[in-house]
């Protein structure tokens, strides 16, 4: 770096001030304008906060032109083919990977807090039985704060640890319950001596008549799954969670606003678009209308899973997704899967045609991801669910590392206001 300041001049009033560059261990500076309204008495202007910096932050680094993307440091290849989501989140969470006493440890904690209270089964009743799974995640997560009034106390460090891992822990119980409410069939509890994915899928498919042994392929596909959609950096459902708890509201209330976030079909509920748009286009002879459907101005369809703020060469998760989609639906003997077919198809076309050369459109992490859900038997309606235990784990480092760092204020932008200037009240009879 040849300055480590900028200085920037006001041409209408001639006020002049410099200001300096921070730099993190990797990416571009950024300027820090946190004075300029005092010393320039102007805002930025950044819908979107395309070139804002929200936060310093040590959890994911990601390189959007290189498609890089790391968790503490480590690779999202390296962690996909070697680790496991339980021990991706003690990573995210503490910074570094757990010895075998953290790992045993951090295990038997998260297993502890699997059960949700009774009475917040009775929760579930209140919605009818076929509420979106997302909208019943967001009202019983939102929920938990009336329930867990011993570790609310955000200023102490191990209450913010332990409401993290009641987050991370119930998450699944919590989901499972969304569908089997969806379906009729009765809540199953978590069964602790199985490892969190295998747990998962028992609270999904088992029953209390029969005894249900969770496919390991489908366990190994899910663990793959919930690595890659941990953690993002600062995406609209973090950034959500980061400003909902700048005023120091209580996790379970930030998370459940992180999922109402990440539901939103330009973000995590892209997942469940790209099914419906499949279907929607049926088989490859549509591919071209749709295509052209997508060129033209006054249409608004786009194509689902395509395309990403940060991501302009290739998104590393939709890599390890299409390989791993290849196995999966192979060993489930079910590797004539239309859609995947289709979506192949898809992708084959879109990646050679100049509207998306042009403007970067690459598959992303969720063009995929759907078709091996549902693959294993999860519903449309659940994918984004899925995402949302996954991030979970995102949100509560952000939230932990945020509440432990000395400089968090109130997120508060300003806003260039365009409404009417000052003016009379008229009384009604004079309008
Ligand atoms: N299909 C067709 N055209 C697209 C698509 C798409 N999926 N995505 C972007 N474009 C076009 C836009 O129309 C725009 O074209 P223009 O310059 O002619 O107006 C250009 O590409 C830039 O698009 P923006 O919307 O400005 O890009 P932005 O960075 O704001 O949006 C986003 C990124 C929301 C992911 C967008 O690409 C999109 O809507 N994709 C589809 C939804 C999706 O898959 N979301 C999941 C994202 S990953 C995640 O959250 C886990």
């Amino acid at each position: 770096m040849a300055n480590d300041t900028i200085t920037l001049t006001n041409n209408n009033d001639g006020r002049s001030a410099e200001f300096s560059l921070r730099s993190g261990t990797e990416g571009p500076d950024a300027l820090d304008i946190s004075s300029l309204y005092k010393d320039m008495g102007v805002f930025t202007y950044d819908p979107g906060f395309v070139s804002t910096a929200s936060c310093h932050s040590s959890i994911t680094y990601i390189d959007g032109d290189e498609g890089i993307l790391r968790y503490r440091g480590y690779p999202i290849e390296q962690l996909a083919e070697n680790s496991n989501f339980l021990e991706v989140a003690y990573l995210l969470l503490y910074g570094e990977l757990p010895n075998a006493v953290q790992q045993a440890e951090f295990h038997g904690i998260i297993r502890y807090h699997t059960m949700i209270k009774e009475t917040l089964k009775n929760f579930f009743d209140g919605f009818h039985y076929d509420a979106h799974p997302m909208g019943v995640m967001v009202g019983v997560v939102g929920s938990l704060s009336a329930f867990y009034h011993d570790s609310l106390d955000i200023n102490n460090p191990r209450h913010r640890e332990i409401s993290a891992h009641r987050l991370i822990a119930k998450m699944p119980t919590i989901a499972a319950a969304s569908f089997k409410h969806n379906i009729g069939e009765p809540f199953m509890y978590p069964r602790n001596d199985l490892d969190y994915c295998a747990n998962f899928l028992h609270m999904m498919f088992a029953t209390p008549c029969e005894d249900y042994e969770p496919d390991p392929i489908a366990i190994k596909a899910i663990n793959l799954l919930f690595i890659l959609h941990a953690d993002h950096e600062q995406n609209a459902s973090t950034s959500t969670v980061r400003l909902s708890s700048s005023s120091q509201a209580n996790p379970f209330a930030c998370i459940a606003a992180g999922i109402a976030s990440l539901w939103g079909p330009a973000h995590g509920g892209a997942n469940e678009a790209v099914l419906d748009m499949l279907q929607e286009i049926g088989d490859a002879s549509q591919i071209e209308k749709y295509i052209a459907k997508v060129k033209d101005k006054d249409d608004p369809f786009r194509l689902m899973g395509f395309g990403h703020r940060v991501y302009k060469n290739f998104d590393p998760r939709a890599t390890i997704i299409r390989k791993v989609c290849h196995e999966v639906l192979n060993n489930l003997a079910d590797s004539n899967n239309p859609l995947f077919e289709l979506a192949l198809k898809l992708e084959e076309v879109a990646l050679e045609d100049e509207y998306f050369i042009e403007r970067k459109l690459y598959p992303n992490v969720d063009f995929y991801s759907g078709i091996i859900y549902r693959a294993l038997g999860i519903p449309n309606n659940m994918f984004t669910v899925m995402f949302a235990i996954a991030r979970t784990v995102g949100w509560v480092a952000h939230w932990m590392e945020m509440m432990a760092d000395p400089h968090q204020r109130i997120g508060r932008p300003r806003q260039i206001y365009t409404g009417a200037s000052e003016r009379d009240y008229m009384p009604l009879d004079q309008r």
